[in-house]
Parts: structure tokens; sequence; C-alpha cells
């Protein structure tokens, strides 16, 4: 079947050559890692969740005037992308103290923040993907001055979104990370974000029972990981009454 070029193969997804120039199709695997990929398991029907949320997710941004790589979903894991120059950062946001931050600042989890915060990391897996500062990245040019700029407006946009969209459906947004790129056209660039936003790049809590619906089901043992996307789904309006749970077996009707 997959006759098609492969362009790259990440952690959770496979980028293939597009139908035409300057586009990708992104393949959402099950493969679900952590801890710099020391931790990797296969959870069943998690990459069609993530592909169906992070459509939803990219559609409402592109119609907002947030600029994606999205163009449309292709099929239950696959989505036709435009092919960026991805800019080698990790961008963080952070509305509430959780993971990295807390240990880093001897924080307690759950802290709401004063205000939320940006992070960079350096996109190097080599490295275990380090924090940097804007300096770092303007200096070693990994983005110039303007396009930080770009990709800080854009984030605080998506995080108001995000949040809006999120709180709406009873889940507290605590923190998530994004990827941009550079899109040309003609002569022109413009900075878009691309990757995915899913429960595996955000930290989502039940606003009621401050359950974890996300990563961090697999990060600490948890279980219950595909449930919990599910729900997030679900309470999005994306699985619709008629459509089976992905994984279920076979069910009784009365
Ligand atoms: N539109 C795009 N054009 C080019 N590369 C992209 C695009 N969207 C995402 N990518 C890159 O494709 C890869 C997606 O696969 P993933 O499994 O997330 O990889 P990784 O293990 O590097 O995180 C990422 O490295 C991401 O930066
Ligand atoms: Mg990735």
């Amino acid at each position: 079947m997959n006759r098609r070029r492969r362009i790259y193969e990440g952690k959770a997804k496979i980028l293939y050559e597009g139908p035409e120039p300057g586009t990708l199709i992104q393949h959402f695997k099950d493969d679900a890692t952590a801890f710099n990929n020391k931790k990797h398991d296969i959870i069943d029907g998690k990459g069609v969740l993530n592909n169906r949320i992070s459509e939803f997710v990219f559609e409402h941004l592109n119609r907002l005037g947030v600029p994606t790589h999205f163009i449309r979903r292709v099929n239950m894991r696959e989505q036709l992308v435009r092919e960026v120059e991805i800019v080698p950062l990790e961008v963080i946001v952070r509305n509430v103290a959780a993971g990295s931050l807390c240990t880093r600042l001897g924080l307690e989890e759950g802290t709401q923040l004063p205000r939320s915060i940006i992070e960079f990391c350096y996109k190097k897996d080599e490295l275990g993907d380090p924090l940097v500062a804007e300096e770092h990245i303007t200096a070693f040019g990994w983005a110039n001055p303007q396009e930080l700029d770009d990709i800080m407006a854009l984030t605080i946009r998506i995080n108001d979104f995000l949040s809006g969209m999120f709180a709406a459906v009873g889940i507290r947004l605590v923190d998530f990370k994004i990827e941009f790129g550079r899109l040309w056209e003609g002569d022109m660039m413009r900075i878009v974000l691309a990757d995915e936003i899913s429960p595996d790049s955000c930290r989502l809590w039940d606003m009621s029972t401050g359950d974890k619906m996300d990563k961090d089901r697999f990060r600490k043992d948890l279980g219950g990981m595909i449930e919990a996307y599910q729900e997030v789904a679900r309470r999005l309006g994306i699985l619709n009454e008629s459509e089976r749970p992905v994984t279920d077996g076979p069910r009784l009707v009365k």
C-alpha cells in the first residue's frame, strides 16, 4: 500500500510525499513515547484520535485566521498538509504549573501561574530538547527576531483560542507544545503553525475532578489513555454517537 515516498519517520508520525509539490501527508501512528524515547508502547487507536483532534483544532485556527500547515484530513490516520521548513523550536505555553517547570522552580503542580508563560526548547533529540532563551535562538539563527515576534504573537492567539475551547467543555488547558514552520509563497515567507495539537502535546485536566486526560496517563502509568483521549474527542463533539470507539470489540446490543 505504502508505495509513496517516506520523507521522515518520527516518534509519533510519518511524513510522506504529498500528491502535489509543496504538500505532505502526515500519518499518525499508534506509538506512544516519553522521556526522550526511553519509554515506548503502542496504544491502539491513538493515532486515529490524534488525527481527528488535531484536524478539529487546526481547522478552527485556520478559520480564525491563524495560518497553519493544515489543508484537510484524508483518512482515519492521515492529513494533507503544506510542507514547511520547521523552525527547530518546541514552543511551550504554560498556564498552570506542571511537569518540568515544577521540578525546575520548585512549584507545586497545579499552581495557577501569574500569567501565561512561553518557553522555548531547542528541538534536538540527541540533546533531550534543552530549554533555551531568545538570545540563543537569534544568536544561533534558529529564528530571526521578526520570526520570533510572529511566533510569539501567534502562540498567544493559539493559547487564547485553545483555553476557551477546552474550558467550554470542562477541560483545563494546563500547558501545551507547538511547532512552527516557514511557508514560502513565491518569494514571500510566512510563519505558520505546523505539526499537531492533540492530547499527546497538551496537558489537559478535567475541571471538576482534576483527572488527567493527556499523555501524562502514559508517562505516569495511570492507564486509561485511550479512554481519556476518546473523552476529549467526545466532549469536543468530534466522535458522534453513531461512531464506535476505535478500539472497542463487539458489544451486546439489547
Ligand atoms: N508541515 C510540515 N512540514 C515539514 N515537517 C513537518 C510538518 N509538520 C510537522 N513536521 C515535522 O514532522 C515530524 C512529525 O513527526 P513526529 O513523530 O512528531 O516527529 P518527532 O519524533 O521529530 O517529534 C516532526 O519532526 C515535525 O517537526
Ligand atoms: Mg513530534
